[in-house]
C-alpha cells in the first residue's frame, strides 16, 4: 500500500486508534461467538484513511489496483468493481441481456436454470428482467444443484444457467460446463460465498462465463458493502463495463476525457454528428460503481485473502472431526465434489431424519443458553418465501431435499476470527443439547 497522505506521526496515532477499533472479545460461553463475522487490521482501517485523504473518494486508484489484483487471484482476465453481489449478479444476468449479443442474448420468457435453494439475489436477476426459473433440486449434503435434473430441466427456451457455489462449496463445474457446451447456454457462477475456492485447480469465479463475488462483511474479504464480477471474454466485458456505468459508451476514467480522440467526430445511433462521446448510451445501465474508500479497504484485505481462506478451511475441518466424532449419528456434515476445493463461507449440519422437527428449539437453545450463532441455510425454499409466492417458474421434478434444508439445516460459524477453543465450544453446546 503506498500511503502519500499518511506521515509517520500521523499513521503512528490512526495506528493506535485503529487497534483498538478492531479489538474483539469471544471468551466462549461469556460473550456471543456470532456465525459470520469480519476480520479487519489496523492496515485496512488506514487504507480506508489514505483513500480519504486522497480526496478524489470516486473510483480512482485504489479502485484501479484493487480490480487488477482481484482479477490476477481470480484468475479471470477483467474484475469490474460493483457495490455488492446483489449488483453483480444482476450486473451479470444484464450482461446477457444485452442487443449486442443478438440472437445469444436472454429475452423475457427465455428460461434459466437455477436451484429453489439459496440466496434470493442468485434468482432475482432472472425474475427481473422477466425470464423464467427454473427450479431444480440440490444435493445434501453438498446443497448444491443435483446435476442428474440438468437434462430434465432443460427445454427449447433455456438459455442459461445461474448457480451459487453453496456456501463455499463448489457445484459440479464439469457437469454444468459440459451441459451448458452440449446446448449453447451461458453459465453465471454467484462466487459470493466462494472466493477462493477451486475446482480441477482453477478458482471458480473463472470457470462459467461470468462470475460474481461479494464484500460484505461476512464474506471472505470485505469493504462493507462491495462486490465483483469476474469476466474472460472482451465483448462481455465491455457491455458490463458500461452497464455499471449507466450504461454509457464511452470507456473514459472517472475525470479523464477523450481518451478514444473521437469524442466529437462520431455517429452514434439517430443523435447529430459529432455528439459528444462521454453522453452516448449503448445499454440501458445503472450505477454500480464503489467509492476509492471501499477499494482501498478492499485492496488491503486482499493480502489477508490467503490466510483468511487456509483459516477457513483449517476450522472447517476441525469442526468436522469435532462434530462427527460425537454427534455422526444425529447430524450429517459437508461433503466436497472430488476435484473440488472449497473456501467455506459456514459449517453447515443436517439433522438427521430421526431428528427431524429439533431444529427451532436447537438453535433457540444455541443463541439464548449457549451464545452461538446460527444461520438457516438464506431462502430455504425460495417459492415458500412471501415475495416468490405468485412467481413465475417451472420446477424439475420435486423438491424434496429443498424442502427438508428449509426445515432441518442450518449452519455455524468457522470464520478466520474464530479458533480451536470457540469451535470446541460450538460443537460441546451442539452435543450438550442431544444430552451429549
Ligand atoms: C450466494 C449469495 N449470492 C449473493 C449474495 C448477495 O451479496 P450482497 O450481500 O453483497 O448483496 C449473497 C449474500 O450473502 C450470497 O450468499
Amino acid at each position: 500500500m503506498e500511503y502519500k497522505n499518511l506521515g509517520e506521526s500521523l499513521k503512528r496515532e490512526l495506528n493506535a486508534i485503529a487497534k483498538e477499533r478492531v479489538k474483539r472479545s469471544m471468551r466462549p460461553g461469556i460473550d456471543y461467538i456470532p456465525a459470520s463475522g469480519k476480520l479487519m487490521f489496523p492496515q485496512d482501517l488506514l487504507a480506508g484513511v489514505e483513500a480519504v485523504l486522497d480526496g478524489w473518494l470516486t473510483g480512482g486508484r485504489f479502485n484501479r489496483e484493487f480490480e487488477s489484483r482481484l482479477a490476477k487471484e481470480s484468475g479471470s482476465l477483467r474484475a469490474l468493481s460493483v457495490n455488492s453481489g446483489s449488483s453483480a449478479n444482476l450486473l451479470a444476468l444484464a450482461t446477457l441481456t444485452s442487443p449486442k449479443l443478438g440472437e445469444r442474448a436472454l429475452k423475457p420468457g427465455d428460461e434459466v436454470i437455477t436451484v429453489a435453494s439459496g440466496f434470493p439475489t442468485t434468482v432475482n436477476p432472472i425474475l427481473q428482467y422477466r425470464c423464467i426459473p427454473v427450479l431444480c433440486d440440490v444435493q445434501i449434503p453438498n446443497y448444491n444443484i443435483d446435476p442428474d435434473l440438468l437434462e430434465k430441466a432443460v427445454s427449447s427456451k433455456t438459455k442459461a444457467i445461474m448457480l451459487a457455489h453453496t456456501l463455499g462449496n463448489p457445484f459440479d463445474l464439469d457437469a454444468v460446463m459440459e451441459f451448458a457446451q452440449k446446448y449453447g447456454l451461458w453459465v453465471i457462477e454467484d462466487n459470493c460465498d466462494a472466493l477462493g475456492a477451486k475446482f480441477d485447480g482453477k478458482r471458480t469465479g473463472s470457470i462459467g462465463h461470468i462470475g460474481t463475488c461479494s464484500f460484505y462483511p461476512a464474506h471472505h474479504i470485505t469493504m462493507g458493502e462491495g462486490g465483483a464480477v469476474l469476466l474472460n471474454d472482451p465483448e462481455l466485458i465491455r457491455i458490463a463495463e458500461s452497464l455499471r456505468d449507466w450504461g454509457r459508451d464511452c470507456w473514459c476514467e472517472t475525470g479523464h476525457d477523450n481518451t478514444c480522440g473521437r469524442r466529437f467526430s462520431g455517429q452514434h445511433g439517430k443523435l447529430p454528428f459529432g455528439y459528444d462521446h462521454k453522453y452516448v448510451y449503448s445499454e440501458r445501465g445503472f450505477n454500480f460503481k464503489i467509492t476509492d474508500i471501499q477499494a482501498a479497504i478492499g485492496l488491503s484485505q486482499l493480502d489477508s485473502l490467503e490466510a483468511f481462506i487456509q483459516k477457513r478451511r483449517q476450522n472447517h475441518a476441525y469442526l468436522t472431526k469435532r462434530i462427527r466424532e460425537r454427534l455422526d449419528d444425529v447430524v450429517i456434515t459437508d461433503t466436497v465434489h472430488p476435484k473440488a476445493e472449497a473456501a467455506w463461507f459456514g459449517f453447515t449440519l443436517t439433522l438427521r431424519e430421526k431428528h427431524a422437527g429439533k431444529r427451532h428449539a436447537l438453535l433457540q437453545y444455541l443463541e439464548s443458553e449457549k451464545k452461538v450463532g446460527s444461520r438457516l441455510l438464506f431462502a430455504g425454499n425460495i417459492l415458500k418465501q412471501p415475495a416468490y409466492l405468485n412467481m413465475p417458474h417451472r420446477v424439475v421434478g420435486g423438491l424434496e431435499n429443498t424442502d427438508r434444508v428449509m426445515t432441518e439445516t442450518f449452519w455455524v460459524g468457522i470464520w478466520p476470527g474464530l479458533e480451536e477453543e470457540h469451535l470446541d465450544y460450538i460443537a460441546a453446546s451442539i452435543a450438550s443439547f442431544f444430552g451429549r
